[in-house]
């Protein structure tokens, strides 16, 4: 009963336009925002932290966009030697990563609020888009790889780490049917087709690293082919 009103509750919100998803998605994450790093903390020991350092040295710019960078946890790995714009759309998530970002990289790292699926960036602005855990999180997200692919220069690159729908059926379905409350209660979506959403906006698929057993984590590059 109580899934059921949850699954309705979700339901309308998909419902609603892309706006007001929108706002749903920056309320979750201004409020997850104060717990975000505690929470992912073990995961970071485990998995995340050499997935991003890894990614980083594949990272040369000279011009980078980061979409989606939440507190602040690829700022670490940021290599020097290149002009980074960090965007994201939650005031709460940023303040943090603004907090612990080193005055040395004042000069080369600018970060701003801003929405992903409509970003105030002339086309063909970046040499390379890197984004980790964040296509799982942006309301319409062909959309925002869209405009991924429109800020990028022609024959620049897509970097991301993401989580998506396991390819093994039962286990997809089981995500499929979880999806709804996690959305509610995170803003996160744990049933999405990344690597299918990416090539739907354009960009060419050049490699998919498969990071744990049953397709959930991936490392997927793609290049701006025109
Ligand atoms: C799961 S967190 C990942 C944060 C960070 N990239 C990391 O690796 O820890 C997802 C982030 O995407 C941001 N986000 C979601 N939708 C967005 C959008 N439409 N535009 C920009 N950022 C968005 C959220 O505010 C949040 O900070």
């Amino acid at each position: 009963m109580i899934y059921r009103s949850f699954q309705c509750y979700v339901y309308l919100l998909m419902k609603k336009p892309k706006t007001q998803r929108t706002e749903f998605t920056r309320k979750r994450y201004n409020t997850v925002s104060t717990i975000y790093d505690l929470v992912e903390w073990p995961v970071e020991q485990i998995w995340y932290k050499k997935w991003r350092r890894e990614l980083w040295q594949q990272i040369h710019g000279p011009k980078v966009l980061e979409i989606g960078v939440g507190t602040g946890k690829n700022i670490s790995h940021y290599p020097g030697n290149v002009e980074l714009t960090g965007i994201d759309l939650s005031p709460g998530m940023l303040k943090r990563a603004k907090k612990i970002l080193p005055e040395s990289m004042n000069d080369s790292v600018t970060l701003r609020e801003m929405d992903a699926q409509q970003m105030d960036f002339p086309d063909g602005t970046f040499d390379q888009v890197v984004a980790t855990f964040v296509f799982c999180s942006v309301p319409d997200p062909v959309i925002g790889l869209q405009e991924a692919h429109r800020v990028t220069k022609p024959g620049g690159k897509l970097h991301l780490l993401e989580h998506m729908r396991a390819e093994q059926p039962f286990l997809a379905g089981l995500m499929e049917a979880l999806d709804v409350p996690i959305h509610y209660v995170t803003g996160v979506h744990i049933a999405r087709q990344t690597v299918a959403n990416v090539e739907k906006a354009g960009w060419q698929i050049e490699q998919v690293k498969e990071l744990t057993a049953k397709g959930i984590f991936k490392k997927i590059e793609a290049i701006k082919s025109y």
